[in-house]
Formats: C-alpha cells, sequence, structure tokens
C-alpha cells in the first residue's frame, strides 16, 4: 500500500535546516500533492523514494541517467578511477583521453573543457562569446532556460538587472525576430544561444525550423559572433553528436551536462578553433572540475553511445510510450498533447489552462507506481525494456480510469496558481 509518512518525516526536518525545505529544480513543490521528495535508490529505470514505494521513472534525475541508474560498466569504470586517484593536486590522462573522444565524436569540436554542471558550461559559453572580440551582446531566446546563474535563473530574487544588462531576447523560431535582435545588438554582439529545441516549461515542445538554424549561423558570422547551443537538456538524446546536427548547422561552441557521465557529476563545453584562444584566455576553474573518476565514467558513457544501439532503443520506446498514453487518454475521453523527440517528450492535456487534469493524471500514476511530470519534458532512457513499457501503461491505465471518475472535482495547484499570476 503506497504510504509517504517516513518522506513527510523528512519533510519537516528539512524544513528546519534546509532553506525551503528544498530547492531549485528538484524541489517538489510545483509537482502534485504527495509527490516523494527523497529517495533511497534507484537501479536501471526504477527508483525507491524513501518509504520504499517503487515508481518506474519518467523523469531520468532530471536528464543525467541515460543508459540506467548504476549502469555496471560505468560503475565499474568508475570504481577503478577511483582506486587510483579521483579529485587530486592535478588531473589525469583520462582528461585528456575524454577531450579526444568528445573531439571525436562531436562533429563542430576541436577542444573540450570540463566542469560539473550544466549551468558552467552556459557561463563558460557565455564569457568565451565575450572575450573573443571583446564585445558584450547576447542574444536568448525568451523563457529559454540555460542554468540558475544571475543572468538566466527563472525566478528574481537576487538578482539585479545589470546581470542582464547586455542579453537581448527574441522569440524561438522566429527568423526575423533574431534578426530584429541582432539589428539591436549592431556591432556589439558577442554571441547568439541557442537551444536545440524549445523545450520550454509548461509549453509544447516545437523542433527547430532549419531556416531559423541557418539564420542564426549566417548573422553570426556576419557580425564575427559565436553561435552556441545549449545541449545540457537534449544532448545524446537527439543524436550522437550536437542535436543541431541533425538539421546541418554547426554551432562555434556547444554546451553538454546532465548525461556525460551516466549521472556521475560532469559537464563539457565543447568548441571549434574559431572560438580556441577566446577559451584559453578566460579563467575558469572549480576544486573538483578535474576530477578523474567522472572523466572516467564519462569516456565509458560515450563508449556504450558509440558502440550500441542505445538511441534507437530509446526512440522506439518513446514512441511506444507516446502512442500508448495518447490512445489511452482518447479512450477515457481526455485530449493529450505529447510533443518534441521521442526520447524528451512533454505531457499536456487540452482544456487543462491550470494543470489540473495534469496534475491529477500524474498524481494517481504515481501512487500506482509511475513518476512522470506534468510540466516539465520527461526523459527516455536505454535501459527501458517493454516490460517497464507494459507496467506503465497498465499503470496509467488505471489514473486516467480514476481521474475521469473523479473528473469533476480535481483542483488546481495553489502554488502553480500564484506562480504563473506573478
Ligand atoms: C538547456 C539547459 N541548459 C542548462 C541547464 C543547467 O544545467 P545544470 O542544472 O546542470 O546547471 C539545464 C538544466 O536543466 C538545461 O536544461
Amino acid at each position: 500500500m503506497w504510504s509517504n509518512a517516513k518522506d513527510k518525516a523528512l519533510r519537516e526536518r528539512a524544513a528546519e535546516v534546509i532553506p525551503g525545505g528544498m530547492y531549485g529544480h528538484q524541489s517538489t513543490i510545483l509537482m502534485p500533492d504527495d509527490f516523494p521528495q527523497f529517495f533511497t535508490r534507484a537501479e536501471g529505470t526504477r527508483i525507491t523514494d524513501a518509504d520504499g514505494n517503487v515508481y518506474i521513472d519518467y523523469m531520468c534525475a532530471y536528464g543525467p541517467n541515460l543508459l540506467g541508474y548504476g549502469r555496471p560498466e560505468v560503475m565499474e569504470a568508475v570504481a577503478r578511477q577511483q582506486a587510483l586517484v579521483d579529485t587530486c593536486t592535478g588531473p589525469g590522462p583520462v582528461m585528456v583521453d575524454l577531450a579526444e573522444t568528445l573531439v571525436g565524436m562531436i562533429s563542430h569540436a576541436d577542444w573540450a573543457m570540463f566542469c560539473k554542471n550544466g549551468a558552467d558550461t552556459t557561463m563558460m559559453a557565455l564569457m568565451i562569446a565575450r572575450a573573443y572580440r571583446g564585445k558584450r551582446k547576447v542574444l536568448i531566446a525568451k523563457n529559454a532556460y540555460h542554468g540558475s546563474m544571475p543572468w538566466n535563473t527563472p525566478r528574481p530574487a537576487g538578482v539585479v538587472a545589470e546581470d542582464r544588462a547586455h542579453l537581448i531576447y527574441f522569440d524561438y523560431n522566429d527568423t526575423q525576430a533574431l534578426a530584429d535582435a541582432v539589428k539591436e545588438a549592431g556591432d556589439d554582439l558577442a554571441g547568439i544561444f541557442a537551444a536545440p529545441f524549445r523545450h520550454d516549461t509548461f509549453t509544447d515542445q516545437t523542433l527547430p525550423d532549419a531556416e531559423y538554424a541557418r539564420t542564426a549561423r549566417r548573422l553570426a558570422d556576419e557580425h564575427d559572433a559565436l553561435l552556441i547551443v545549449d545541449d545540457v537538456r537534449a544532448g545524446f538524446r537527439v543524436a550522437r553528436d550536437c542535436s543541431w546536427e541533425t538539421i546541418g548547422v554547426r554551432p562555434d561552441l556547444s554546451c553538454w551536462g546532465k548525461i556525460l557521465g551516466n549521472g556521475q557529476p560532469i559537464s563539457s563545453l565543447v568548441g571549434n578553433n574559431r572560438a580556441k584562444a577566446a577559451a584559453s584566455q578566460i579563467f575558469v576553474t572549480g576544486s573538483f572540475w578535474f576530477s578523474a573518476a567522472p572523466m572516467a565514467a564519462a569516456l565509458e558513457t560515450l563508449r556504450i553511445i558509440r558502440e550500441t544501439d542505445y538511441l534507437e532503443h530509446m526512440q522506439k520506446m518513446g514512441t511506444a510510450f507516446r502512442d500508448g498514453l495518447v490512445r489511452q487518454a482518447a479512450d477515457f475521453g481526455f485530449g493529450l498533447r505529447i510533443t518534441g523527440p521521442a526520447t524528451l517528450p512533454i505531457m499536456l492535456f487540452d482544456d487543462d489552462p491550470d494543470f489540473r487534469i495534469g496534475y491529477g493524471f500524474c498524481q494517481a500514476a504515481m501512487k500506482r507506481g509511475v513518476y512522470l511530470s506534468p510540466y516539465h519534458n520527461m526523459f527516455m532512457n536505454a535501459a527501458m525494456t517493454d516490460n517497464d513499457l507494459t507496467e506503465t501503461l497498465d499503470a496509467t491505465g488505471a489514473a486516467f480510469e480514476a481521474i475521469k471518475e473523479s473528473r469533476a472535482s480535481l483542483k488546481p495547484s495553489a502554488v502553480l496558481a500564484a506562480l504563473m499570476d506573478a
């Protein structure tokens, strides 16, 4: 029987000693009521919460779980490296191996730098774009998330206008808006940030229009500015290369995080020779940026990416998941849109302006052992089996049935409503 007594007790303790009880993207404050905050273990496709409830996990740690939690080959590589050295006075040879490997796999890359989180890579990209020709203006699509640094965090607290003084916003996929933003930057254009596709929260996802992407490349070239693709979220779930390689547009810089070490803490900024001198001038570092074990994890993850059908398998599973859910929704009289690549689907209901149907559905699925998100894109992983999918659809079928019966009493989330009003 599902229960969350231990999770509730942990939340009470956390509220005393952790600001807000929990912060950032893994805070469950925006999730439906009763979603577990604390987890004790994970293996393959499944996560176990503090009360011992097990879920088939479609959030994958918000991305990092690409090959299955605790993938043995990756964990063995970590253990081998840890037995030698991890964090040390200098990096290991594995850093050079890893840079060579990424340069070999990502078509536009001539070099790589390593750090810990996605936000480290986007910050470095911003700095390199400015260091490149000493220009200041950086273009960003409205509502695109590139990390929690002051220049891009979605919440206003602690941010001053000067943090964003030289940023110019435009609408994703709108070639004219992009051209207007470039015009506004004038001869001060340092760089253009591009999301591989539009993957904002609470919104249907949109794939990039090839003409828009080509325009971004052309305008960056015409103004001697750098084009940056932020592949932190979508990296290696769309291609075995930079995601924009699928539409034939090569950036100068691309940002990688999340999946790189299959959950081990490592991220990377890669770039071409045009950006190399600027990249070697900026001062960026961190106490753990050169740790060898996550690099060993990344090398092994990349080997599996190259040598297996992990991507095609995830695409197949993601397509079956999407088709199954949409079919079930229709059977129970709901309109459901699942948009974006099959490996990173977002699920939004028709006629659900305050998300009460989505919230009710995800809560019902969670209590039946399937962890979904009602407002954020989800993530497929390569460990997913036909059995997982059958179990998932059994649970979601029951969840649809439950919310169909209680549809009239579904309530919007007060927290979400307040946030949307703000
Ligand atoms: C597109 C994108 N860029 C950057 C980031 C920041 O990554 P991190 O949370 O690892 O700092 C994220 C995180 O979700 C992301 O989705």
